[in-house]
């Protein structure tokens, strides 16, 4: 995919019950680096601030996308971008800037609310999330939608959903 090239979901798309997406842009990627460049190129989609929901089961690829987001944003390098499973929150850039939220571990509202996610969407960055299901009330403020589905050990299908405001 080249920047710009999201395309609108016009007629034969189906609204699902989530049905707020106003484009969808489906793509296979075949290796881990493939991921990683669709990462690199989708950053030049964004303009902070903004929130990106990631979604798809363990080893989906959720990360290594992440990975090629904030590398093309030039906030850290790809090898500098690592799960956020322990720490929850991590953080990259100084004066731009990106988080990199992992909900996986997070169970209530009551814990969500523990993370101080207001405190990062106040700000004008980035901010991606796995496991961005469960970021409950939060999720009205996302643009993008990623979901991410395994196929076979390399492959995986990408379905990017730019949100109505
Ligand atoms: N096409 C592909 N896209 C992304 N990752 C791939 C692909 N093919 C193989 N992989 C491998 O799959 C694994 C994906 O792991 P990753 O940590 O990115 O997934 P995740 O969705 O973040 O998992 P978790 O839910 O545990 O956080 C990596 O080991 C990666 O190298
Ligand atoms: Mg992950």
């Amino acid at each position: 995919m080249r920047p710009g090239q999201l395309q609108k979901a016009g007629a034969g798309s189906t609204p699902g019950p989530q049905a707020k997406a106003e484009t969808r842009f489906e793509l296979l990627t075949h290796s881990a680096a493939e991921t990683l460049e669709f990462g690199r190129l989708l950053a030049h989609e964004l303009l902070a601030p903004c929130l990106i929901l990631l979604e798809g089961d363990l080893g989906s690829g959720k990360t290594t996308l992440t990975k090629g987001i904030v590398s093309g944003l030039r906030l850290a390098k790809e090898d500098e971008v690592t799960s956020p499973s322990f720490a929850l929150v991590h953080e990259y850039g100084q004066e731009k800037k990106a988080y990199h939220v992992d909900l996986y571990r997070i169970e209530s509202p009551q814990e969500l609310s523990t993370l101080g996610l207001e405190e990062l969407f106040a700000q004008p960055a980035v901010v991606i999330v796995e496991w961005g299901e469960k970021l409950g009330k939060y999720a009205t403020r996302a643009q993008f939608r990623i979901k991410m589905e395994y196929l076979a050990s390399d492959d995986r299908k990408i379905t990017v959903e730019r949100l109505a405001a």
